[in-house]
């Protein structure tokens, strides 16, 4: 499994494990694969603290920061200068709030205390997502990945002058071709079954076009892979390895809410839609009564990033922390993203159990492919 990638980061497997939660990152890292912290929910304190307790955990092992630097968002500029937050606050239509308050009251979702009070910009803007990137670059990360855009080219370099690789999300294989001529190491394919921000087209369609054309640039396969067999789909593709996400959302380590993990175990492959109603950028979810009602008949329809997080980061708040409140409807809407692997998670399991069944399931694969050709 020593793919030229995995040789130049020096990990054991090319099982690339995405999470908010530093557990998982350096749980899986400390298996043999690599965690990428998803850094978008944190501020620039915030994420100092989760890179500096991941280096004191993840036991010398490497593991990367991802980022979110949106090409195209409302409020942008060229400069790569924002509004300022009340500036962007102002772009919210009293229609929507007026929306958001009245699903709020029909499933019963309580305020969270009065001294709370949820971050509302998060890390969608280019000058967020710089101020992670300057925190990040000062930990012994080996990668950098980006989400929804080229990255800005003095980012790549900066990265590059730390000895960084540069990685990238795409949908298309005219995307990855861009990020490659703009300096990107590592592109990856990412299918239109993974959670989170994605394009329309499968992985299994994906990977192969993207492979053909930035070659010999390392492809990781991402979107749907949960399993050595599709692991071993995956490299068969002309992946250099995997991309993973959905699948540590119910690891024992992750720090999603019990409720969540108990509705992700139950979901099954169908469960998931591609919705604007998380982020106003088209992102696959858990179908909930939250996205049904942004698709009902009465939604004013969902709004731009990064407005229409800023718009429900209060009520995602108060969702996630009231799903289980008895005597509410809360739970109904409860989600977030996920894949279309949640049909395959039926159980919580460790994250090291992960990668050691991912790699005896891929290497069974590799030898029962083999034995077709011998037989
Ligand atoms: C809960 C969740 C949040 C995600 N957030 C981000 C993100 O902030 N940045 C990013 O590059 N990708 C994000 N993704 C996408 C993952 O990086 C990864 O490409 C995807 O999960 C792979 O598909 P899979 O979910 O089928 O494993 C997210 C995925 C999930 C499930």
């Amino acid at each position: 499994m020593r793919t030229q990638l995995a040789e130049k980061l020096g990990v054991e497997f090319p099982i690339f494990a995405f999470s908010h939660c530093r557990d998982v990152v350096a749980a899986v890292s400390r298996a043999g694969g690599f965690g990428v912290l998803g850094a978008v929910a944190f501020s620039p304190e915030q994420l100092e603290i989760e890179l500096k307790w991941i280096d004191e955990h993840i036991e010398g092992k490497p593991y990367g920061v991802d980022v979110v630097m949106p090409m195209k968002y409302e409020g942008s500029s060229k400069d790569g200068g924002d509004l300022t937050k009340e500036a962007f606050e102002a772009l919210i239509p009293e229609k929507h709030k007026a929306f958001v308050g009245e699903i709020l009251r029909r499933y019963e979702v309580p305020s969270l205390p009065a001294d709370e009070k949820a971050e509302s910009l998060l890390g969608w803007t280019q000058s967020a997502g710089r101020s992670l990137v300057d925190v990040a670059l000062q930990h012994p990360i080996s990668l950098l990945a980006n989400a929804l855009g080229t990255p800005p080219v003095d980012v790549i370099e900066k990265a590059h002058r730390h000895n960084v690789l540069v990685a990238s999300l795409v949908g298309t294989a005219e995307q990855a071709i861009k990020q490659v001529a703009a300096g990107v190491d590592v592109i990856v394919a990412q299918g239109t079954e993974a959670g989170g921000h994605t394009g329309e087209v499968s992985t299994m369609v994906l990977v192969p076009d993207v492979v053909d054309a930035v070659g010999p640039v390392p492809v990781l396969a991402a979107g749907g892979i949960g399993s050595g067999r599709q692991m071993a789909a995956a490299m068969a593709l002309g992946a250099s390895g995997v991309w993973t996400g959905s699948l540590w959302l119910a690891v024992r380590e992750s720090d999603t809410t019990p409720a969540l993990v108990e509705k992700l175990l139950r979901a099954k492959s169908t469960d998931t839609v591609r919705s604007r109603a998380l982020s106003g950028k088209p992102a696959r979810q858990l179908r909930t009564a939250w996205t049904e009602a942004w698709d009902a008949k009465d939604s004013p329809g969902t709004l731009p990033m990064p407005l229409q997080y800023m718009l429900c980061a209060d009520a995602h708040s108060r969702i996630y922390r009231y799903a289980d409140k008895e005597g509410t409807r809360t739970g109904e809407l409860l989600g977030g993203a996920a894949g279309q692997i949640i049909g395959r998670m039926n159980q919580v399991r460790g994250a090291r159990d992960v990668v050691a069944s991912m790699v005896e399931e891929y290497v069974a694969t590799v030898e029962m492919l083999t034995q077709l050709l011998q037989s």
